[in-house]
């Protein structure tokens, strides 16, 4: 039995001990061939014979398993229970009326001071929602739980919970009812799942209870809504405010995920609780599998939780930058990628040739003396053929004691490496970018003097250190550089579409900041999550599309209640519409894995523009009636539909669904024939104006034709819909081709990014 893997996505610095504990997991189902299923009842079919469902439900299961107890019961999200069955008992209660479905668990395993300034929101305040508004908003926090006495939860201003919160401070180690207060207010932690597979949680080493022990749920939840905190940093690097999106939301954390990972049946029960507590954004840092809509936990969780009202976002994996590497793609997911800002934290390698090459460091500690100290390339002092990645136990000391070690990244984490070279000797390291990773500079706070490498200075060092008879270097770090051009960047990591599930739906939806992003800290662990880190810290610094989709979480607490009354996909369209895709100068935004210009498929819609999200005149209202055609247009048979969505709906069998109909604020296109023709409905959020389309196409070889050229909105929420027609003149197979398509009126301009592959 193969596990599929759900993960945090922060990048690989972090977390580097749970791949040990999938293998551990992969024997125990041997040992005991009893797994976790999630089983989906028909609840609204129940038979007459049953007083109520959770009666209903223990008859089925004890009519094949005995012994079976339910782990949870669901009934918002989905209805059903989970329980540990054998493989037949799975298939017999299978068979059985009124079971929708049984399901084997997924294992999901793990995937700012200066951010709102640079997204514009430091700077305009006056047009910000009022704080009372913003403060009847709960982020729901999917995670690792929270680090409650850290003053990014500091609860001072804020008035009583929401009365509609009906959400609780669950209490267990480490963690008592005086954790919460009202900015933390809620906090709840699903283990059911972990430890009916994983045996019960050793509390030596995490606690059971909502308290974050890895770090990671701290870090999304105060990035998502954090209160504001001066004089914060990391070491003295990122100095300044630190606050997260909305400030005065109020934030809820549900831990899901373990050092063993993050548990379909523990998800789905946080998702069920999420949306029975009433929180108004969902936000998940976590990622897994591809699945067809209907089989994945966390797209029908999702589905549900948006028919609520609650904005769902997702990180889009770190993936990249290799094509149609996203997860989390569901079209009801706002599916959030990663860029970076303006500011890095240079580190400097000076050779002896007398060259200065520029990268980027956390390191905090001795300098290394400013004379120039050996220098060898992993590769050249190890005794196995992965030893230029500095992977654990292959350097050799004595050719590595005393020196500067250059190590290609990949393989293992990046702090990993600096432990390896600091147990064989060595003084310090070069982090050399190859290929895959082109220019792109993570700063990690590593436990010995080390300088992060793009990839061409990375080339001319090696070249030094190899053609050099008695190579030397010397490294110094400890700046935080602010106004850093171009930015934002694609982050290399970012996954990439084209969408793996349905490429006619564009993919990522938006990227936001997730490189060297400062937020809060678990007092539990290092800043590296190494073992053997024993430095603690209240901010760190770290990267990956998990620290960009809090981002997006908190900006749309903002919207939320700037505009209480709109859907998530009136707040998800504002956000794209808004997004902006070039720099000041008219240059598209770059990709920094290869220093080119981007494209919708790195970053969908664009980099996030919250102030102008906040105002976007008009709207793709997608609604759930829409998501429902977009299944059918998908050729979903009914009972698969209700997996997806858990409800009833058929399909009409006069209507011709067609995918590109959806009406989503992007458009894209797969394998298209020479005409297509798609219709899109906005909604006016904005005082009477009329709008005009223009089209900006990089390619010739496909006329777009929208009708009507105009449209002339005369009051509030009213709808007009256009068509656009693509006619391809000549279609150069296994290409994709890009456009922008603009409605706009004096006042506002609505973008959307058109993209189409030719098969
Ligand atoms: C629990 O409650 C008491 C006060 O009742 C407090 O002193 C203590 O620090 C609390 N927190 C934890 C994590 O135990
Ligand atoms: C290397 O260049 C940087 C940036 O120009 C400069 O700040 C630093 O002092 C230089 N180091 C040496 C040793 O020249
Ligand atoms: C070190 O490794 C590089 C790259 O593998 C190789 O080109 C070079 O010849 C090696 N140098 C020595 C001294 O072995
Ligand atoms: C490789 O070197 C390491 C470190 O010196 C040593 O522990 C290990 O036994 C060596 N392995 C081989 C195969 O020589
Ligand atoms: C759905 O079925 C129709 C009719 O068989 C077919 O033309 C269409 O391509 C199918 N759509 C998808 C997404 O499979
Ligand atoms: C738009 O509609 C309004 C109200 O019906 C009308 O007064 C105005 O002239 C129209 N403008 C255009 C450009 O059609």
């Amino acid at each position: 039995m193969k596990l599929v893997n759900f993960r945090f996505q922060v990048m690989a610095a972090l977390l580097c001990f749970c791949y040990m504990y999938v293998n551990v997991i992969a024997e125990v189902k041997n040992l005991q061939s009893k797994r976790t299923y999630i089983i989906r009842m028909d609840k609204s079919n129940m038979p007459a014979s049953f007083d109520d469902h959770l009666q209903w439900y223990d008859s089925s299961l004890k009519s094949v398993s005995e012994s079976a107890g339910m782990l949870y019961t669901y009934n918002n999200v989905i209805h059903g229970f989970s329980t540990r069955l054998t493989p037949e008992e799975a298939e017999s209660l299978e068979k059985q009326q009124g079971i929708l479905s049984v399901l084997p668990e997924m294992v999901y395993e793990l995937h700012t001071t200066r951010t709102p300034e640079f997204l514009g929101l430091g700077k305009s305040d006056a047009v910000l929602p009022e704080f009372d508004l913003v403060s009847e908003v709960v982020v729901g926090v999917l995670d690792t739980g929270v680090w409650p006495e850290l003053k990014s939860f500091d609860d001072k201003g804020l008035g009583p919970t929401p009365s509609t919160w009906k959400g609780e401070c669950e209490t267990g180690k480490n963690f008592n009812s005086s954790s919460c207060n009202r900015k933390l207010i809620g906090a709840r932690f699903f283990s059911q799942g972990y430890e009916a597979a994983f045996g019960p949680i050793d509390e030596t080493m995490e606690s059971k209870s909502p308290r974050d022990d890895d770090g990671h749920g701290t870090h999304t939840s105060t990035t998502a809504a954090g209160s504001a905190v001066s004089g914060a940093s990391l070491f003295g690097y990122a100095t300044g405010k630190a606050r997260g999106m909305a400030t005065q939301a109020r934030v809820a954390a549900y831990k899901v995920c373990w050092l063993g990972g993050c548990f379909g049946s523990d998800i789905i029960a946080a998702m069920d609780k999420a949306v029975e507590d009433g929180v108004n954004v969902i936000s998940m840092s976590i990622g897994g599998g591809l699945f067809d809509y209907y089989r994945d936990t966390v797209a029908i969780g999702a589905f549900t939780a948006t028919a609520h009202g609650i904005l769902v976002s997702c990180s889009a994996g770190n993936d990249g930058p290799s094509q149609g590497s996203l997860s989390n793609v569901a079209p009801w997911i706002t599916t959030v990628g990663a860029g970076t800002l303006d500011r890095d934290f240079p580190a400097y390698v000076t050779l002896g040739n007398g060259k200065n090459y520029s990268g980027a460091s956390l390191y905090h500690g001795n300098a290394l003396s400013d004379s120039l100290m050996p220098l060898v390339y992993a590769g050249n002092v190890s005794n196995s053929t992965s030893g230029f990645l500095c992977m654990s136990g292959t350097l050799i000391p004595a050719k590595v004691s005393g020196k500067i070690v250059i190590c290609d990244r990949g393989g293992n984490s990046r702090v990993e490496k600096g432990v390896e070279v600091k147990h064989a000797g060595g003084l310090g390291m070069i982090l050399a970018n190859t290929e895959l990773y082109g220019e792109e500079l993570i700063a990690d706070s590593h436990i010995l003097a080390t300088a992060a490498m793009g990839q061409s200075s990375a080339a001319a060092i090696k070249n030094y250190a190899f053609s050099d008879p008695k190579p030397v270097a010397t490294i110094a770090s400890g700046r935080t550089r602010l106004g850093v051009e171009p930015s934002p960047v694609v982050a290399a990591f970012s996954s990439r579409g084209p969408n793996p599930v349905t490429p006619e739906v564009l993919k990522p939806d938006v990227i936001a900041p997730g490189l060297n992003i400062l937020a809060g800290w678990t007092g539990a662990a290092g800043p590296t999550g190494l073992e053997d880190d024993s430095r603690r810290v209240t901010f760190n610094i770290i990267s990956g599309t998990s620290m960009s989709c809090p981002h997006v979480s908190g900006l749309a607490a903002l919207l939320k209640a700037a505009h209480s009354d709109w859907s998530p996909g009136a707040i998800r369209s504002a956000l794209m519409t808004t997004a902006y895709t070039k720099y000041k100068n008219g240059k598209t935004i770059l990709d920094v894995s290869t220093g080119q210009p981007s494209t919708p498929l790195d970053y969908g819609a664009g980099y996030v523009n919250p102030v102008a999200a906040l105002d976007p005149g008009l709207v793709y209202d997608t609604t759930v009636e829409d998501y429902l055609g977009f299944l059918c247009a998908l050729n979903y048979s009914s009972s698969q539909i209700k997996l997806a969505t858990n409800r009833d709906f058929t399909c009409d069998p006069s209507k011709k669904y067609s995918l590109g109909d959806l009406n989503y604020p992007s458009l894209c296109g797969a394998g298209v024939t020479s005409i297509v023709k798609y219709t899109r409905t906005l909604t006016n959020v904005a005082p009477p104006a009329t709008y005009k389309v223009s089209i900006s196409s990089e390619t010739p070889s496909v006329n777009i034709l929208v009708e009507p050229q105009s449209l002339n909105f005369s009051e509030q929420y009213e709808k007009k819909s256009y068509t656009v027609t693509f006619t391809a003149t000549s279609m150069p197979s296994g290409t994709t081709s890009f456009a922008h398509l603009e409605w706009s009126s004096r006042k506002h301009v609505v973008g959307s990014p058109i993209a189409f592959s030719w098969t």
